[in-house]
């Protein structure tokens, strides 16, 4: 049974879509079955392979709100063994019903069951705010991989987001656990981001993940090309960092492998200073 990975964070523009999408990329192209969920009214999964937003007929807002099965939803990419569930735009009122209707059960977990055994990964992109969707989203995954920004308020906002994390799982989804945080946007150039890694790291030891994901101006492009960034440049300092990911995520993470992948991607040594 594939295993389902909710990406989320209680805040914006950390990184959440770009490490659906690309992440999602490098794991099908090491041979993985890959589905990936948009559950954030804002559509970007959509965008990211090409899609409008506003030309999804079936999307998440049809298996939330008028129970389409997940399978009629699913959409092929580019990328073989790499499919899409994208979101729609909803209007006020159809999140407000949606959202209420999601609040009262656990509607994602359900609607994938049937879809789980034909994917390696399920990967959850969730919206912005720690709601209802946010919450399905939760109850239905394994694990949780949570974007962090290097900025200096990044531990802050992450403490409630654990507080959070800890409430679903006593309450809803006992097995949910971590799959880590990832340190995305990193400017390793920057005193701060290296100080906000450092205690990043202190804090929350080997919950953070050892790949960490630099800024790199080509992820910044995916919406722009319409697919994700190894489709446009594969020799991108971000596709190298998601492919790591994608083995640190299938193989674990001894400091060794990280080190050999790094030589592998050619990827610079600057990307070890972590
Ligand atoms: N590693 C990166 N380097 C450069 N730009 C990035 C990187 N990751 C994300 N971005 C850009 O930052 C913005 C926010 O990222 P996004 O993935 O949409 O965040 P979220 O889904 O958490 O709101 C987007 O414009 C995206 O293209
Ligand atoms: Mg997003």
């Amino acid at each position: 049974m594939g295993e389902v990975i909710a990406v989320a964070s209680q805040k914006g523009g950390v990184g959440k879509t770009t490490t659906v999408v690309n992440l999602g990329a490098s794991l099908a192209e090491l041979g993985k079955r890959v589905l990936l969920v948009d559950v954030d009214p804002q559509g970007s999964v959509a965008t990211s392979f090409g899609m409008s937003r506003y030309d999804v007929r079936a999307g998440i807002l049809e298996v939330f709100t008028q129970d389409l099965p997940i399978r009629e939803a699913i959409h092929r990419t580019e990328i073989e063994g790499l499919d899409i569930v994208p979101s729609n735009v909803w209007s006020d009122e159809e999140e407000k019903r949606n959202l209420m209707g999601a609040a009262a059960e656990s509607k994602l977990r359900q609607a994938l069951k049937p879809v789980r055994d034909e994917y390696d990964f399920i990967l959850i992109d969730c919206p912005p705010n720690l709601g209802n969707l946010t919450f399905n989203a939760l109850i239905a995954a394994d694990s949780v991989l949570v974007p962090v920004q290097c900025e200096y308020y990044a531990l802050k906002a992450l403490g409630r987001f654990i507080k959070v994390i800890r409430s679903v799982k006593a309450q809803h989804n006992p097995s949910l656990r971590y799959r880590g945080f990832l340190l995305t946007m990193v400017d390793l150039r920057s005193n701060l981001a290296r100080r906000v890694m450092e205690k990043v790291r202190y804090t929350l030891q080997d919950l953070v993940l050892d790949t960490i994901i630099p800024r790199n101006v080509r992820l910044a492009e995916v919406p722009y090309y319409g697919k994700p960034a190894v489709l446009f440049d594969r020799s991108a300092k971000g596709v190298a960092a998601y492919a790591r990911l994608a083995k640190e995520l299938l193989y674990g993470s001894t400091g060794q492998a990280f080190e050999r992948a790094e030589v592998e991607e050619g990827a610079g040594v600057e990307a070890q200073v972590a």
